[in-house]
């Protein structure tokens, strides 16, 4: 979809809050924080351009989907975001939208767990759908006619069938980041799986008063706590692969890792009203601190891969989540309204001014620490600029409903039906293999064997070589027969050739969609072991190791030798929250910050090519 170029300036001249230059090329937003006016206003115009990359409401599009190279996920957290919007700006102009969103996906057993998303579908997926639909019953969003799921009822679903896969066979519990056994990403616990989960049960305890769900997320804390993904710091770290039982522990912080757990202690906090809850809320928030950097140190960031130009298209979204949750926090935990509110009015005037972007110039950027337009456009920029302005106005807005205190909507806390405890899909691709199937699984096994070693050629190819891919194809004899088997045990070479190459250029915007590159290939995180295990330092980017020729998955286009995607010297230790004292155990770095190649790339479903 083109959008038509229009200049912003008309209808917000009427409004005195907004700044309107004399050249609409360098009109920007100018939000006033306190003034709910300027808010709703800014953020009706970013909801307007998250949804210019929306069809689900289009003819021909599917409802609750966004367009590759997005992630199934990202609808669900976008859906969520929408639900906001409405809450805070009571324009209910896309609720129709999100109805028919959050139902479309729900699935056969209404859980979300729809059968066009098996070959993809995490945890922390479903999580996100699950954490969107619980939102719809906590602000009264209108309920689903009657013979249709409920939003409560839906949240029960994913809570439902996520307990059932809680896993005590490996690193003594907690949720697998992938739901279905051969999923590239099954051998890794991660922080958002769990976090999602922990939210989700706290805040089911909440609008219940049912103590089971409470048990489920102080089970889920005393895990994270166990394994050391949330550390003596208050760090919360991106997780760990079941085979050294979780000892592995990928370092780096993402804001919505910290962001979810956030949000579920804030719950624990209210439904508990337990000191012990304030606490680990309030040293949580305190570590939040890390995501804020600027001249002020007060301008949210996600330090791990932004300041180093590496922020992959998942990534781009996830400042939306903290924002979310650092506003909600403020109604289930009020003393902590005075302790965020000031970074999040600073991060949302900083977000809003380099939204100058894309042919309409108010396209936002990922960057809210420059000041300028970063060329960086997407439906997570979008999200997350609009969150973090929509959470300046939290004060304004009434508390989330309960089943006691205002709640309608419907719950079934039996449901999830035949997905309770699946691990194996369901659908017309999934059947279980008969005699009569057997011809066609040689077929099949021939297509996808050739397949992989074609994905192995194109994924040895180093992109910034000088050589031709014939003469690097010949080079690859240098390869170790392990070094091949390793990646195609693993899978990547199969993941390879669904791979996604270089930087993406915006059809709509104009603008080159930086960092999304071959978000497919497990294959950095996984069969790399040997590059990954080095430490990493904060300002540092990995690269290979003389031992392995090939690019790292994500490395932006031209790495390492186009010195302007070198890691950006803004970005010093000295905005990262100090440690006292040095790790002992020596399994991590000091820092705790950095880029992102170890962690596992999700599978990728199908060839879609824009
Ligand atoms: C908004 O209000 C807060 C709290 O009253 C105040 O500290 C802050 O300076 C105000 N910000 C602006 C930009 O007016
Ligand atoms: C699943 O995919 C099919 C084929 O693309 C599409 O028609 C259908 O609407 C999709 N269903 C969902 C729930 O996305
Ligand atoms: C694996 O990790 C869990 C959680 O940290 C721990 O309780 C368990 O003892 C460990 N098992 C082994 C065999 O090391
Ligand atoms: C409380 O939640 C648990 C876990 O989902 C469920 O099994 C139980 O039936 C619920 N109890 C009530 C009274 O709803
Ligand atoms: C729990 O949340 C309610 C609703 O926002 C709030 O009024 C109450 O003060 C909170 N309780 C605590 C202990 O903070
Ligand atoms: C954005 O792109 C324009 C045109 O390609 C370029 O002139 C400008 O320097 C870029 N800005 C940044 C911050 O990269």
């Amino acid at each position: 979809m083109v959008r038509v170029p229009r200049w912003p300036g008309w209808r917000q001249a009427a409004t005195a809050s907004l700044l309107v230059t004399a050249s609409p090329l360098v009109a920007a937003y100018n939000l006033d924080p306190n003034s709910t006016e300027s808010v709703t206003t800014i953020a009706k115009q970013m909801a307007e351009d998250m949804l210019s990359w929306y069809n689900g409401d289009k003819p021909g599009g599917t409802p609750g989907l966004l367009p590759d190279p997005y992630y199934w996920w990202e609808a669900g957290a976008m859906m969520g975001a929408l639900i906001d919007y409405w809450y805070y700006t009571k324009d209910d102009s896309y609720n129709n939208l999100i109805t028919k969103g959050l139902l479309f996906q729900v699935g056969d057993t209404n859980d979300y767990m729809p059968r066009n998303q098996t070959l993809t579908e995490g945890n922390d997926d479903q999580g996100f759908w699950g954490l969107s639909v619980m939102s719809a019953a906590e602000y009264n969003f209108p309920n689903p006619p009657a013979d249709k799921p409920q939003w409560l009822g839906l949240a029960q679903a994913v809570f439902n069938t996520q307990a059932a896969r809680w896993d005590t066979k490996h690193c003594n519990g907690g949720l697998r980041w992938q739901i279905f056994s051969w999923n590239n990403g099954y051998d890794y616990k991660n922080s958002i799986s769990q976090a999602c989960f922990f939210a989700l049960g706290a805040r089911l305890a909440l609008y219940t008063g049912n103590q089971s769900y409470a048990d489920w997320a102080v089970k889920t804390w005393d895990w994270m706590v166990g394994v050391d993904f949330i550390d003596k710091y208050w760090r919360v770290l991106d997780g760990a692969h079941t085979g050294p039982n979780c000892t592995d522990i990928t370092p780096y912080q993402f804001t919505y890792n910290a962001g979810g757990f956030i949000l579920g202690a804030a719950a624990m906090y209210n439904y508990t009203e337990d000191p012990v809850w304030k606490d680990r809320l309030d040293n949580l928030v305190e570590g939040t601190k890390v995501f804020f950097t600027g001249p002020n140190n007060d301008i949210m960031t996600e330090v791990a891969c932004e300041p180093v130009d590496r922020c992959n298209l998942d990534q781009q979204s996830f400042k939306a989540y903290l924002s979310r949750w650092l506003a909600a926090i403020t109604k289930w935990a009020p003393h902590t309204y005075e302790v965020v509110m000031p970074y999040l009015r600073a991060s949302a005037v900083a977000a809003a001014k380099q939204c100058t972007g894309g042919k309409n110039g108010r396209l936002c950027g990922l960057k809210w620490t420059t000041d300028e337009f970063d060329n960086n456009t997407g439906v997570g920029q979008q999200m997350a600029a609009m969150e973090v302005t929509l959470s300046c106005i939290i004060k304004d807005r009434g508390p989330p409903v309960t089943n006691d205190k205002g709640g309608t909507s419907k719950g079934n806390p039996g449901s999830g039906g035949s997905d309770v405890g699946r691990n194996n899909p369901k659908g017309p691709s999934f059947k279980a293999i008969t005699a009569g199937d057997t011809a066609g699984a040689a077929i099949l096994t021939v297509v996808v064997l050739l397949g992989m070693m074609a994905g192995m050629v194109w994924i040895f190819l180093d992109e910034t070589s000088d050589k031709t891919p014939m003469q690097q194809v010949r080079s690859f004899h240098n390869l170790t027969a392990a070094q091949i088997a390793a990646v195609a045990a693993g899978g990547g070479g199969a993941a390879a050739f669904w791979k996604r190459r270089g930087e993406d250029y915006d059809e709509k915007t104009g603008a080159t969609v930086g960092s999304i590159s071959e978000r497919s290939s497990r294959s950095s995180a996984e069969n790399n072991m040997m590059i990954e295990t080095a430490p990493v330092r904060i300002g540092e980017v990995r690269n290979q190791g003389a031992s392995n020729p090939r690019r790292l998955s994500n490395m932006p286009l031209g790495w390492p030798r186009n010195p302007s995607v070198r890691a950006s010297s803004t970005f010093e230790s000295g905005h990262v929250r100090p440690i006292s004292g040095t790790d002992l155990d020596g399994t991590r770095p000091s820092s705790g910050t950095g880029s992102s190649d170890l962690i596992p790339k999700r599978p990728r479903a199908t060839v879609r090519r824009r």
